[in-house]
């Protein structure tokens, strides 16, 4: 059975990850520190005999290269990171040390133990407000924040590695993950948790702006199976996660609204500097180099959230 390492497997997009591997018959160790996991997450993996799980720091030097010394290893998926723009902003070494100085760990545990593949998560940020929609991997990337620098830089450190030592790298730009398990109580969460957690006690949603702002939300399930399918990827590359639709958020707002009609209609505040307007994958990279064509509508992930 291939064995999989996963950083930051008790996270949102991590758990899911480890569920979709185990689901397929792989072998899976997972790592995180806990920083913004839950351990809850891992529930059903746990009680796997094809699932280890190590608490520890991915961002100390050794410490992944000691995991994959100990036993052969078919890929790396890395998630483990500093996941918040605003706290990136707040605290730009510790982002270095959690986004860049980890993922400089993870090339050089693959480098030294000859891993044949590195899945890593990127994002969307590395465009910052893109020059057109959909915006496609080879358009300007003109981050706005340390998250997402660190983001670029880590793409071009592992893909750097990649080159010189003669292993394959697969960078997925995430674009808006949602779906269960996405922490609601994190005031940097995802919209469609924080919109759900209100909505569910009835009380009306802030939007920022006019509203009209989209974004490309792509369910966890899909971003699972795009990590699970670059652990057998032949080539190197780049591609954008995403579902290549655009979704408003008075859209959103309206998805929740006929469910919820207690809550009320949104509240307008002035929109928040920083924000990105529009924000729409094009899709075509992930499909032809690794057959990955996002299946699940914004409308069925709702549902699955008790949304609809
Ligand atoms: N959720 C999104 O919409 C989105 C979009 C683009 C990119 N991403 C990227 O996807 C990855 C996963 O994000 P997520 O949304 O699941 O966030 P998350 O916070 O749920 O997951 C990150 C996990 O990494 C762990 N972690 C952090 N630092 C660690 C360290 N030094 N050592 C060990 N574990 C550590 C955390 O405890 C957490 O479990 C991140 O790299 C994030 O930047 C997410």
């Amino acid at each position: 059975m291939p064995h999989i390492i996963v950083t930051g497997a008790a996270g949102f997009i991590g758990s899911h990850t480890v569920d979709c591997l185990l689901n397929s018959g792989h072998t899976v160790t997972g790592l995180d520190n806990f920083r913004t996991g839950q351990r809850a997450n891992l529930a059903a993996a746990l009680t796997r005999p094809d699932f280890t799980f190590h608490e520890c720091d991915v961002a100390r030097p050794g410490v992944l290269a000691a995991l994959a010394a100990a036993r052969p290893v078919d890929a790396i998926i890395h998630l483990a990171a500093l996941v918040s723009v605003p706290e990136s902003i707040a605290q730009p070494a510790l982002n270095h040390s959690l986004n860049i100085e980890a993922t400089f760990h993870v090339a050089e545990a693959a480098r030294l133990h000859r891993v044949p593949r590195v899945v890593f998560a990127s994002s969307a940020a590395v465009y910052g407000e893109p020059v057109r929609l959909p915006v496609s991997e080879s358009d300007e990337k003109n981050p706005i924040s340390p998250y997402g620098a660190a983001k670029l830089a880590s793409e071009a450190i592992l893909l750097g590695h990649a080159a010189a030592y003669g292993f394959v790298v697969r960078c997925h730009r995430y674009f808006n993950v949602f779906g269960p398990r996405q922490d609601p109580a994190s005031p940097y969460s995802g919209v469609i948790s924080i919109f759900q957690r209100q909505y569910r006690e009835s009380r009306p949603v802030t939007v920022y702006g006019d509203g009209c702002q989209t974004r490309d939300f792509i369910s966890v399930h899909d971003v699972a199976r795009a990590n699970a399918l670059a652990t057998t990827a032949s080539h190197s590359g780049i591609a954008n996660i995403c579902t290549g639709q655009g979704t408003s958020l008075l859209e959103l707002a309206s998805h929740f609204a006929r469910r919820h009609p207690a809550a009320g209609s949104p509240i307008h505040a002035p929109a928040r500097a920083g924000d990105i307007l529009h924000s729409i994958g094009n899709p075509s990279e992930a499909q032809r180099t690794l057959g990955f064509r996002a299946t699940v509508t914004v409308e069925s992930g709702l549902a699955e959230l008790g949304a609809e």
